[in-house]
This record gives C-alpha cells, structure tokens and sequence, in this order.
C-alpha cells in the first residue's frame, strides 16, 4: 500500500456546490481509502513551503495568492500505487488538455485553477502529507 496527498482547492471548496462530494466520491470510486481529511485555511508560509520547486517563476505569487485564499480541503489517500494512480484521475495540470473522464476535465476552470491538486511523486507525498498533517 502507498499513500498520497491530495487537495481540493479553494475555488471548488468556497462555490457550495456538490462538488466537493463529487470529486471524494470519484476518487473512492477509484479504489482510494481516506486516511486522514481536513478542512484547512493554510498559511502563506506553509504554502511557500509546499510549492518551494515553484519559487521565482512568473506564476508563483499569484498562486501563493490562489491557494490561501479561503479554505481548502486537504487528504490522505491509499491504495496500491496510489501516486501514480491519483495523478491519472486528477488529469493534466490544465483543464483544457487534461484526458476525459478526469477531475481536472470535469472541475478545472483555468490552468491556475484546475480544482485539485496531488503529489508528483512519492517523495512529494511524503513531504507534503508530513508538512499538512504531521508525522
Ligand atoms: O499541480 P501540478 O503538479 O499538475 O502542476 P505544477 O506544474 O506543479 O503547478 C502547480 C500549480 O500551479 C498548478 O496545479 C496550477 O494551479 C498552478 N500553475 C499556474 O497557475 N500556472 C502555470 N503556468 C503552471 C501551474
Ligand atoms: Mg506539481
């Protein structure tokens, strides 16, 4: 079993729609268990901390901006190869050319705002299930 870190981010969590429910549903769907989930305003520093690999390029601020804009809802995920599989579900990091069928295709609106987020690899995983929710 591997686990992951994913998030549903600001925009989806502050339109009170049944998205939320949506997207937790598909990924269960997928064969996901939630091993830990949070409702999160994050700070400007836990977020610089989290997209540090982003740090200097010409999206950075607004995207600091984006995701301590309201709440977002952070989770724990397992399954057999939970990274690689997670980030097939959610999809190209823009809406516009991520495959059919996924959260980003389904719920993106924007290359910035693109509903979800999950780990790129494992050591990602780690590193950002340890710095949201602790060890
Ligand atoms: O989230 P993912 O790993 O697919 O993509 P990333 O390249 O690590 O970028 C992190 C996040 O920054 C994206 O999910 C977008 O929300 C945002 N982004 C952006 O606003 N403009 C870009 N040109 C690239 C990414
Ligand atoms: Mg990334």
């Amino acid at each position: 079993m591997q686990k992951t870190f994913f998030m549903i981010k600001p925009e989806i969590v502050a339109a009170r729609t049944q998205r939320c429910g949506e997207i937790l549903a598909m990924v269960n769907a997928d064969g996901f268990r939630i091993t830990e989930l949070a409702l999160r305003r994050l700070a400007r520093p836990t977020v610089a901390e989290f997209y540090a690999e982003h740090h200097g390029k010409p999206f950075y601020d607004n995207l600091l901006e984006y995701i301590t804009s309201g709440p977002v809802i952070c989770a724990g995920l397992e399954r057999e190869d939970a990274v690689g599989r997670l980030r097939a579900l959610i999809g190209a990091t823009d809406p516009a050319k991520a495959a059919a069928g996924t959260i980003r295709a389904r719920f993106g609106t924007s290359l910035t705002q693109n509903a979800v987020h999950a780990s790129a690899g494992r050591a990602d995983a780690e590193r950002e299930l340890a710095l949201i929710f602790g060890r």
